[in-house]
């Protein structure tokens, strides 16, 4: 086996190019101050060390931020190792900086799909044979990775099902290889992993799914469906990243431009609003009626899409579903029209399909920009390849708001060595959940005000909380 097919849990790290180190420490030297619950955290736990020598992997985006969501969890005693969780998304200056450090890291920008499965496999090999405790998951492959490794040793058979994705075929390609140099790997990692943190809508649907079907054999928390993460990040964090990624790719003017947003639940919802402050006039398309209804509340149009290719500019899918623009559509759009997807994964635009279809031809503009020429000569512009483009296309969400998801996951991951639990999908409480908002409000110079006593009776609320907002569902 060449080195890059083999496993080796002793390399020290592979990044792009570690020299960009210090570029990535001053990057990350400015989201410390940008990320007040992480700070506070490890303020609050640092003496504690809640996480001493707990062996935690994580396979989430690797950015600044991230890098200092690691760089707590090893202030509080833990021994990480790292991977993204997007071939496009990571910033080597920040996977540099966090390499020289001594955390092992495999992750650059611009992995193909076999070397992402073998950066997943890297950060879950710990030295010694070992595998993690924990698992800090972004849309639940380093999960996916461990629960078929397993299967698979339990009954090879499971390798040589006939895949269609791509991602699919690779990861299937790399258990194989895995399976010849270890074969009882995952046996081992399973026996040893505590519980999984998950980040996102995507990977927690993937866990309810397996727990229903009875296939989760450990304990995971749902960091998602935190307000602090879900209502911020999918959001707000959405609201700006978008239109940076968008900016960033193509220089397009946005103003007066006609955007269709496929799907307004959170995340539809915040690129709508970023669309909208830049004077676009946005259309949105919905399969739920009241998320449909709450779009035409806020003036939208909502149409389904076959209703608006002849005038659509830009489109965004944020659905987490599959095939929600596909060829058919995008023959029929207009010249130039900007393609891209801000969900999970890269399904929600048939880009697979597009790339094999005989009369089209793709035309690189840049990395993760492409025109897509079609037969009769209209051509449209994908970015990322279909796949997250605030995170492909620019750096993904500001500080800031990753300060709040990322303290939902420190939590997470403490709650999960601290408490052992049958398996299932947990939340963390919501007392931890208004925690997490009050690290974060004096940066931006909000004044909270305080229940008194007889207002504490009136409403049944502990002076303390948690409270009782129903605001939050939608
Ligand atoms: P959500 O469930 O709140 O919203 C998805 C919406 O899409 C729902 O309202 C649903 O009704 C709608 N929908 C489903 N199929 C549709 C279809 N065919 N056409 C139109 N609408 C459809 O999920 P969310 O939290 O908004 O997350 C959406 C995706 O974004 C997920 O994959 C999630 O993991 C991902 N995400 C990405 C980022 C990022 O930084 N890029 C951040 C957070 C979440
Ligand atoms: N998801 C969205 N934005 C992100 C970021 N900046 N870092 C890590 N994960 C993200």
């Amino acid at each position: 086996m060449s080195s890059m097919e083999r496993i080796d849990e002793n390399l020290a790290y592979k990044v792009k190019d570690i020299e960009l180190a210090e570029l990535g420490r001053r990057d990350i030297r400015l989201a410390e101050h940008e990320m007040p619950g992480l700070m506070e955290l490890r303020e609050k736990y640092g003496k504690e060390q809640p996480l001493k020598g707990v062996r935690i992997m994580g396979s989430l985006h690797m950015t600044t931020q991230t890098a200092v969501l690691i760089e707590t969890l090893k202030s509080l005693g833990a021994d990480v190792r790292w991977a993204s969780c997007n071939i496009f998304s990571t910033q080597d200056e920040a996977a540099a900086a966090i390499a020289v450090t001594g955390v092992p890291v495999f992750a650059w920008k611009g992995e193909t799909l076999d070397e992402y499965w073998w950066c997943t496999a890297q950060a879950l090999s710990f030295p010694g044979g070992k595998g993690p405790e924990l698992i800090v998951d972004d849309g639940g492959d380093a999960t996916m990775m461990v629960l078929k490794g397993l299967q698979a040793e339990k009954d090879p058979s499971h390798l040589d099902v006939d895949a269609e994705a791509w991602d699919e075929i690779a990861l299937l390609k790399r258990l194989k290889l895995i399976r010849e140099q270890d074969n009882n790997k995952w046996h081992r990692v399973v026996e040893d992993l505590q519980g999984v943190s998950e980040e996102t809508t995507t990977g927690v649907h993937r866990l309810y799914q397996l727990a229903k079907e009875d296939a989760l054999p450990f304990p995971a928390i749902n960091v998602n469906d935190s307000v602090t993460k879900s209502k911020f990040d999918n959001n707000y964090g959405n609201r700006e990243s978008l239109i940076d990624g968008i900016k960033r790719a193509t220089d397009v003017m946005i103003a007066g431009k006609t955007a269709v947003v496929c799907g307004f639940g959170g995340v539809g919802k915040g690129c709508a609003q970023g669309l909208a402050a830049m004077g676009a006039k946005v259309v949105i398309t919905e399969i739920d009626p009241i998320c449909a209804l709450q779009a035409a509340m806020e003036g939208f149009e909502v149409k389904t899409i076959e209703e608006v290719l002849d005038r659509g500019d830009i489109y965004v899918t944020a659905t987490g579903n599959r095939d929600v623009i596909t060829v058919e559509h995008m023959r029929n759009m207009k010249d130039k029209a900007i393609v891209c997807n801000i969900g999970h994964f890269d399904n929600e635009i048939q880009v697979e399909k597009l790339e094999v279809e005989k009369d089209v031809e793709k035309i690189e503009i840049k990395p993760q920009v492409h025109e897509f020429v079609f037969g009769e000569g209209h051509s449209i512009i994908l970015l990322a390849e279909g796949r997250l483009v605030n995170l492909g296309c620019a750096t993904g969400h500001s500080s800031f708001v990753m300060s709040n998801s990322f303290a939902n996951q420190v939590l997470a991951q403490i709650d999960l060595w601290k408490n052992k639990r049958e398996p299932g999908v947990y939340m963390l409480p919501k007392k931890l959940d208004e925690e997490v908002a009050l690290a974060h409000l004096n940066h931006l110079g909000v004044s909270l005000t305080k229940l008194n006593d007889a207002q504490s009776k009136y409403l049944g609320i502990p002076v303390e909380g948690p409270y009782k907002s129903h605001h939050y569902r939608y």
